[in-house]
């Protein structure tokens, strides 16, 4: 088995790092304490070719590989999870969806701005009463022949502001259940969209979350994606590649604690030497590097397994469920070895934290994963 990452991809996660380390920590601080979206640093990010690093370079995209992909997050959540959200919801759900299942014509007019990073793309799937349960759609779609209506609420939703292409997801045949859902791609300039107020979250403050009010919204027939009934489907679908992302993200987010922790617990005194010759501080950090190393190998072989073009889904389940849990531990276990300097800004690592807790919460729970995973055993 070959574990050695490829030239290119080594060049990708080297760029991402660079960037990260060098431009994203210099105001990573100021944009998470007054929640201000990070326009500059995805302008920038699209210039270096990360906004559609996964779609064919036929439509704008760098071509590249899920392995590659999962690399870039990683860098960037160690910093800065909030930039690595944007671009994840762009590239897995939005651009992947689209490439995947849309046609000629959706690819050619949608798909190129968003993975030229020119236009940013936003999922609506979640609403106040379809979170998990995402077959109850209340929003519909209803068929006036040659155009959709679509009226309803979405809710949680990641680039909602910034976004000017999104992808609804909306129930047409309500008789039919999850088989009536349709997937719409949709302007968001259209009239009868608008968004309620910008979501003052724990963490990843610096994204920008909202919910979306669609009343009375003309969609042309020909921005369905797949057949009549396909929409339901196509969110799932869409899902298990988002859900590599967002356990990189988690993973990434663990990192940039962790390294934190070595590098504090070299430094920080206490009982006359430093305190990572205690081994109660050495016990810790050991444990924190066997369960990142785990995630790494879960995500890894989850984005190796869509890169060949093998069936993945278990094997993003378990890698975003298992990714955002040791996030939790990990960063929390970082904040500890801190102590009282944990707990404030300047050292990241509660900031980190937070972040780490909205990976167990989006693109389904824990719960969700396990849900995922159990049924696959049980069949
Ligand atoms: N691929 C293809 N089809 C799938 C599928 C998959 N991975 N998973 C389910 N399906 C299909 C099933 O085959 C079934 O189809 P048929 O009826 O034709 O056989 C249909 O979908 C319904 O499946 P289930 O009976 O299993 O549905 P369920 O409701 O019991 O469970 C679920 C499905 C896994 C719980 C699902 O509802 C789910 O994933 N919920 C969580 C939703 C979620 O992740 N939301 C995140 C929002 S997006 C977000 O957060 C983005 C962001 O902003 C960062």
């Amino acid at each position: 088995m070959n574990f050695e990452l490829t030239e290119e991809q080594e060049m990708i996660r080297q760029a991402a790092r660079d960037y990260a380390q060098r431009e994203l920590i210099k105001d990573v601080l100021e944009r998470d304490e007054k929640a201000i979206f990070p326009e500059k640093h995805i302008k920038n990010i699209s210039e270096l070719g990360f906004m559609g690093m996964m779609t064919s370079p036929e439509y704008g995209g760098g071509g590249m590989d899920t392995v590659s992909y999962v690399l870039a997050m990683e860098e960037f959540s160690k910093v800065d999870a909030s930039v690595a959200v944007v671009m994840s919801v762009n590239n897995s759900l939005v651009c992947y969806g689209i490439e995947k299942y849309g046609t000629e014509e959706q690819k050619r007019k949608f798909l190129v701005p968003l993975a030229s990073g020119e236009k940013i793309g936003a999922f609506l799937l979640s609403e106040p009463e379809a979170g998990s349960d995402a077959t109850k759609q209340h929003t519909t779609a209803e068929d006036k022949g040659d155009h959709y209506v679509l009226n309803g609420t979405k809710n949680w939703i990641t680039n909602a502001n910034s976004a000017s292409t999104y992808i609804v997801i909306a129930q047409t045949h309500p008789e039919k259940g999850h088989h009536g859902i349709n997937a719409f791609i949709v302007d968001k300039n259209t009239p009868g969209i608008t968004l309620g107020p910008h979501e003052n979250k724990m963490g990843m403050r610096s994204s920008d979350t909202h919910s979306v009010m669609f009343s009375d919204v003309k969609v042309p027939k020909e921005n369905r994606i797949g057949e009549d009934g396909f929409g339901f489907k196509f969110a799932m679908k869409v899902l298990e590649g988002g859900r590599i992302g967002i356990a990189a993200q988690a993973l990434g987010i663990a990192v940039g604690a962790f390294e934190r922790a070595v590098a504090y617990s070299k430094e920080r005194k206490a009982f006359g030497t430093e305190i990572a010759n205690h081994q109660s501080v050495a016990f810790k950090l050991a444990d924190m590097d066997v369960k990142i190393e785990n995630a790494r190998n879960l995500i890894l072989k989850a984005a190796w397994l869509k890169d060949m073009g093998k069936p993945f889904t278990v094997a993003s389940a378990r890698a975003k469920y298992y990714a955002a849990e040791i996030a939790m531990q990990v960063t929390t276990e970082a904040v500890q070895i801190h102590g009282g300097y944990g707990y404030v800004k300047e050292y990241h690592v509660e900031r980190l934290m937070r972040e780490a807790k909205l990976t167990q919460i989006y693109e389904g729970t824990s719960e969700i994963q396990k849900i995922v995973i159990s049924r696959s055993l049980l069949r």
